[in-house]
């Protein structure tokens, strides 16, 4: 069902794509809907001449196997609309991401983006970041013990993302924290902390930065504008 409502999500959301559009591409199955979507349009002939700025390898991949134009992002100083899923949403459009670990280049991508578009189901929704989703943190591999004393004393528990026993690189080649906070009473403090210790490269909290979500459920596609 979860599937069905991603992929409703994201058929909704590409709507917003219009011809000749800079278009972030985030990272994620959410996404991979997106575009599918996306691709489709082109063929149909309804859309054209749009540039694709892909969040991580994976994506870059999808989305030259599906035919969508891309482009560099050293090339643009601004994006028109940045299509991206998310791990967890509260109330005030504020998003924990980073579970697919391209959070890095998302945040760069959403940060320049005129229009930062999150596709999720249902499930995604939450009245307080960290309740239902452990924050995602990628930290320097030579900083790891010393990020992960730092955010016990924080108060969450960091567990390194680990695959056949291996740490998870980022695109960047960083490793991922995955960090239970419980739910965060203030996002804003708890960002600058993290921002303010060398090491952390970048953590999962993206703070006023959605214009636009769509939610898709059992009751159909829902759009909401953020500030
Ligand atoms: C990628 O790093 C994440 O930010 C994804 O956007 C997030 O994990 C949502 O993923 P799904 O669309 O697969 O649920």
């Amino acid at each position: 069902m979860s599937a069905e409502f991603k992929k409703a999500a994201a058929v909704a959301a590409v709507q917003l794509v219009q011809n000749g559009m800079v278009v972030g591409l985030g990272h994620g199955s959410t996404v991979q809907f997106a575009l599918e979507a996306l691709a489709a349009r082109l063929r149909a002939g309804e859309l054209s001449g749009i540039t694709g700025i892909p969040c991580s390898n994976h994506t870059q991949a999808e989305a030259t196997r599906l035919g969508i134009p891309l482009g560099n992002i050293e090339d643009h100083v601004s994006i028109d609309l940045t299509l991206d899923g998310a791990d967890e949403v509260d109330p005030e459009l504020n998003l924990i991401k980073g579970g697919g670990g391209a959070l890095l280049r998302e945040k760069i991508v959403a940060q320049i983006s005129q229009r930062e578009v999150i596709m999720v189901d249902e499930s995604k929704l939450s009245d307080a970041l960290g309740r239902n989703f452990m924050l995602p943190i990628e930290v320097l591999p030579f900083a790891v013990r010393q990020a992960q004393d730092f955010i016990t004393s924080l108060g969450a528990a960091p567990h390194l993302r680990q695959r056949d026993g291996q740490p998870v690189l980022s695109d960047q080649g960083n490793y991922l924290l995955d960090c239970a906070f419980g739910a965060i009473q203030d996002p804003y403090a708890l960002a600058r902390q993290l921002e303010g210790r060398a090491g952390i490269v970048e953590h999962g909290l993206f703070l006023g930065l959605t214009t636009d979500l769509f939610v898709a459920g059992a009751a159909g596609v829902r759009h909401q504008r953020g500030g």
